[in-house]
């Protein structure tokens, strides 16, 4: 989800970005498509936690990157530039100062996401660079041409290009809006700090079997629909044991990250909460009726980790974060 905050570059100011993180609710796997990627049906919802992208034209020779925050590395940040470059050969001459190609940017990205966590940081930062480029040119892309662009950044790029909740199929491609969530539940998120590589994760599914579990796909469906209805906090928050459960990678990611199941568990017993995984991992979540309950679960796990009385995997210590589901609709309706 990307929402611009200031004038374009017309006004000689930089375009400021939200790129918003992503839970997966649900993902089931149903099958693979021609070029090995893996079909889903997953329900994805974007969170208030986001990335902050500012793009301003410069006079250079190319485009820039400073990036602070979490250490972006290699992927994320070849991911804005890519996504820089895919859109200006997608707009060619066609800009307000064409027929020329589109003048270099200098990006500013401030990373509050981490990365190679299962939420989605770097292919939102991808369609917040692909949508506040095409402001700051003053250029225009339209639907197919943005999507066509976004799928070739990366499976996730789509989703963020619609920024609320929606069923994501195909391989990430078919996104349809789901407008029926009454309210913004609080979401806890738990990250290890052992970065997760997706490949890795689907390697590892397919090693294990040829396709998802038919019932997660069935929670999957059933919460799309209901999602597509009308859906309100409480009766969200209520279906959290079914949630929790409904990720076909679930048995993949713990095959890469073994010590992930006992964090779970423990992870489990303290907050009380069904736990689930998000995408291919190793964030962890759980569902709340409000960002404040959120918080003090928060303040319980920081505790817990700092009594050493809760041990996560990885070298550092985990990124713990209380935020809630971004629901433009809600905030659309309020406005
Ligand atoms: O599309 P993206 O570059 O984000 O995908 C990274 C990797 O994750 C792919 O190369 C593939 O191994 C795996 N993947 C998949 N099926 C999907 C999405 C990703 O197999 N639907």
């Amino acid at each position: 989800m990307t929402v611009a905050t200031m004038a374009g570059a017309g006004a000689g100011m930089p375009v400021v970005r939200m790129a918003h993180a992503k839970l997966n609710l649900t993902l089931a796997v149903t099958g693979r498509d021609r070029h090995g990627y893996h079909r889903l049906h997953s329900v994805f919802v974007p969170l208030a936690l986001a990335d902050r992208l500012s793009l301003a034209p410069v006079t250079g020779a190319q485009d820039t990157l400073h990036v602070t925050g979490f250490d972006a590395g290699p992927v994320a940040e070849n991911l804005v530039l890519r996504a820089l470059a895919a859109t200006r050969s997608a707009v060619g001459g066609r800009w307000p100062g064409g027929p020329g190609p589109t003048p270099p940017l200098a990006v500013r990205l401030e990373k509050r996401v981490p990365v190679a966590a299962g939420l989605g940081g770097g292919s939102s930062d991808a369609a917040a660079t692909v949508t506040g480029a095409l402001e700051a040119w003053g250029a225009e892309l339209d639907a197919t041409n943005r999507l066509a662009v976004a799928a070739r950044l990366g499976s996730d790029v789509p989703f963020f290009l619609v920024g609320r909740p929606a069923l994501v199929e195909g391989r990430g491609e078919q996104v349809v809006p789901l407008g029926g969530l009454h309210g913004s539940p609080g979401v806890l998120l738990v990250t290890p700090a052992v970065p997760v590589r997706t490949p890795d994760v689907f390697a590892a599914f397919d090693a294990r079997r040829a396709s998802g579990d038919g019932a997660v796909r069935l929670t999957s469906t059933h919460l799309a629909e209901e999602l597509r209805a009308k859906l309100s906090v409480a009766d969200l928050v209520a279906r959290a044991g079914a949630l929790t459960t409904a990720n076909d990678l679930l048995p993949a990611t713990a095959a890469v990250v073994p010590a992930l199941v006992p964090f779970k568990r423990a992870l489990t017993r303290l907050v009380r909460r069904p736990i689930g995984l998000s995408g291919s991992g190793p964030t962890l979540w759980a569902l709340y009726a409000s960002e404040p309950e959120a918080v003090e679960a928060a303040a319980l796990v920081r505790a817990a980790l700092d009594a050493g009385e809760l041990a996560a995997p990885g070298a550092a210590p985990p990124f713990v974060e209380a935020t809630s589901i971004h629901n433009p609709r809600q905030q659309e309706a309020q406005s």
